[in-house]
Formats: structure tokens, C-alpha cells, sequence
């Protein structure tokens, strides 16, 4: 039997549908409704992946992670704990004793009362949705909390003494127009003193209503530098290419998938991938199906060394069949640091490189 030790679950439901926004999601006319046929397909979905894993001899071991994604799952309240602590208990899926458990959070979707029906199932990490921290910026990007939710949201998890990590996006329309001061809104959360903090680009399609007022290349690479700084400065380690945290309280259910790990996934849209067999799983987003890729040993390979480089885990040169010639222009150009012998580690500048160097590395 090979083992399945984290799982990645998907809760494809949102207040309001930002305008950025690509992850799947819905809007519900009628919440009860709606988690209630969620539930059932949810349910069916179990099923069908247990059968899965079954077939390809893999089954359920002690969670070593466990996150619950969006949409926005602290929008499922309660009711979203007792389902799953439900199905667990039926299912006899357990939790190692260091289980990291992740539920994603919105400003404005949580009350006390529904937070503690996830801590008594086994939570013990979240993942603040704030983006920014100027209202004008939370307009531009659809945001349907006030900054007074946001304030309140991580100063509620920093008394509690929660271990929580906001995420952040930069690279926002109007930045250069309105004269974003990112470090104003950064210390504003460092303030409170996070454990981990992921920093995303904002990525869009061409259709985004405000595609003209992106900043450019150079503004966002800048600016990914500045808040990379201002982080190290903090003790918070780069870690991989969107996420900071303090020594020792990096993603571990990230870190996973970043090392090519195998990650069990439910829900429509959820990708799952089975590290033995090399097969990744994309699951439809009406119906208990999902659509399975075999990866070749090459492309398997290509997307290891992708992955680690996403990382700061330690490269080894040997391991990795690197080039002199190459090392020397990364090391040139400041995209590595030379750790110890035949060892390196990718910068924040080389994040911001990883195409140029895997074109380096895989040249043909
Ligand atoms: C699964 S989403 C969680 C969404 C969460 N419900 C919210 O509204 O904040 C995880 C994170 O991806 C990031 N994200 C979402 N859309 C993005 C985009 N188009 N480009 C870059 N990052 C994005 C946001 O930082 C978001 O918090």
C-alpha cells in the first residue's frame, strides 16, 4: 500500500465573485441550499476517490496535512466542521499528532463561535484572505470587506495568538496612478506580527477591466524586491517564490507539493497528484468526475527541478547535474548564493528568474 498523507479539499463558494479572481467558485443564491447539493456531490466525489486510490493500491494514513481551499471555506461556518468531522469519523480518516490543518479565511465571513467549531476539529492553521490594506486598492480589486474587516480579522487571530498567515497581492492596478505605499500596508500587518505571509503577482487575463492600468515589468519587479527586503529585515525567510514565514513555520502541506509529494485532492476543481504512479488529477467542476495525466519520467523530472527551484531548499549541484558555467552565471547575476560546497540556494531575485534559468538548464 503507498500512503496518502495530506489532502487538499476544495470549497468552491465565495460572498461575491472579485473581479480578479480565477479560482472556481460560485456565488449562492441560497446558501442552504446550495452547501446542502455541494455536500451531497462532495460526498458522492469521497467515493469515487477512495475507489481511485484503491485501484492504484494507495490509501488514507495519518493526515500529515490537511487545507481547506477556496472560494472561501470559512464562508461554510460550522456547519462545513460538523460535515467534515462526520465524514472523518466514518471514513476513519485520522490525524497525525503534528498535523498541520489549514482553513482559508475572509474578512467579514467568520464569527468566533463558527472559527471554534474548526479548532475543535483539528485547525490549528489559517490563511487570511487581505490583499491590501488601502481601501482604494480593495475597490479596485472587487473586494467586498471593508478595511475595518480586515484590520479587525487579523487583529482578532493575533490576540488569540493563532497561528495564522495573510496573504498579500502586489503588482495592483493604479499602483503607479494612486502611488501605492506598499511598505505603509505591509508594516500595518507586520504589526501584528504573522507567522507566514504568501506574496502573489496579481496574474490576469487580458479581459480584466483593468488590464491598461497594470504597472509594468520592472514596477512589480521592484517592488516584489522591496517587500522581499522589508521582510528579511522582519526574520521572515524567503522561502519559496510567493511565500515568507518565520524559521520553522513554513506551509508544510506547500512544501508537499513543492517537493513533488503526493497530495490526495476533493472538490470540483481540486488537483490531486499520486507521486508513485506520477498521475495528477484534475476533478470537473459539475460533476463527481475528475480527468487523470500519467507524467512521463522526463516531464516528471523537468517539473521536479521547476519545483525546487520555486524553493530555497538547497540545490545541489551534483544532484542536480548543473553546468559550472551556469552556476557561475547565476552566481554572477545574484539569482543563487553559494551555501557550502556544491550547494546553493535561489534568491529572491532568482524567483523572479525561474524562466530564464530553467531556458538555461534545458537548454534543447
Ligand atoms: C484560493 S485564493 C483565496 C481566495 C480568498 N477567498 C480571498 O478572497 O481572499 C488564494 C489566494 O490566491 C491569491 N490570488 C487569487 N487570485 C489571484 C490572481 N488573479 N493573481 C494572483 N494571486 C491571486 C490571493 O492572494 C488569494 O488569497
Amino acid at each position: 500500500m503507498k500512503p496518502v498523507e495530506s489532502i487538499y479539499l476544495h470549497f468552491p463558494f465565495c460572498r461575491h465573485r472579485c473581479n480578479y479572481c480565477d479560482f472556481f467558485k460560485q456565488v449562492p443564491e441560497d446558501k442552504d441550499q446550495s452547501f446542502t447539493s455541494f455536500e451531497s456531490q462532495f460526498l458522492e466525489s469521497f467515493d469515487v476517490h477512495k475507489k481511485f486510490l484503491a485501484d492504484y493500491d494507495y490509501q488514507f494514513m495519518p493526515l500529515k496535512t490537511l487545507y481547506i481551499g477556496g472560494g472561501t471555506p470559512s464562508l461554510w461556518g460550522s456547519r462545513g466542521a460538523e460535515f467534515l468531522a462526520d465524514l472523518f469519523a466514518k471514513e476513519g480518516v485520522t490525524f497525525d499528532k503534528d498535523c498541520e490543518f489549514t482553513l482559508e479565511v475572509n474578512p467579514g465571513t467568520w464569527t468566533e463561535e463558527s472559527l471554534q467549531s474548526w479548532i475543535d476539529i483539528g485547525v490549528n492553521r489559517f490563511s487570511l484572505g487581505v490583499q491590501s490594506l488601502d481601501s482604494r486598492f480593495m475597490k479596485a480589486l472587487d473586494r467586498v470587506h471593508s478595511l475595518n474587516d480586515a484590520l479587525n480579522t487579523i487583529e482578532f487571530f493575533s490576540q488569540k495568538k493563532w497561528n495564522y498567515s495573510v496573504d498579500f497581492m502586489l503588482g495592483l492596478p493604479y499602483s503607479v496612478e494612486w502611488n501605492r505605499d506598499i511598505e505603509k500596508e505591509l508594516n500595518e500587518i507586520l504589526k501584528f506580527s504573522p507567522n507566514h505571509l504568501s506574496l502573489y503577482i496579481l496574474t490576469v487575463k487580458e479581459n480584466y477591466p483593468h488590464f491598461d492600468k497594470l504597472p509594468d515589468d520592472e514596477f512589480i519587479s521592484r517592488e516584489y524586491l522591496k517587500v522581499s527586503d522589508i521582510l528579511a529585515s522582519k526574520g521572515m525567510h524567503h522561502y519559496e517564490v510567493s511565500n515568507f514565514s518565520k524559521p520553522g513555520l513554513e506551509s508544510k502541506h506547500n512544501l508537499r507539493y513543492w517537493e513533488s509529494l503526493t497530495v490526495g485532492a476533493i472538490g470540483p476543481s481540486a488537483t490531486g497528484f499520486l507521486f508513485e504512479d506520477k498521475i495528477r488529477y484534475k476533478w470537473k467542476t459539475k460533476s463527481s468526475e475528475f480527468e487523470t495525466e500519467v507524467l512521463t519520467e522526463e516531464e516528471y523530472q523537468l517539473e521536479k527541478v521547476y519545483m525546487k527551484l520555486r524553493t530555497n531548499l538547497l540545490l545541489d549541484s551534483k544532484e542536480l547535474d548543473i553546468d559550472d558555467e551556469i552556476l557561475r552565471k547565476w552566481s554572477e547575476l545574484s539569482y543563487i548564493k553559494h551555501v557550502s560546497t556544491a550547494k546553493f540556494q535561489v534568491t529572491s531575485q532568482g524567483f523572479l528568474m525561474l524562466d530564464s534559468m530553467m531556458g538555461d538548464l534545458f537548454k534543447e
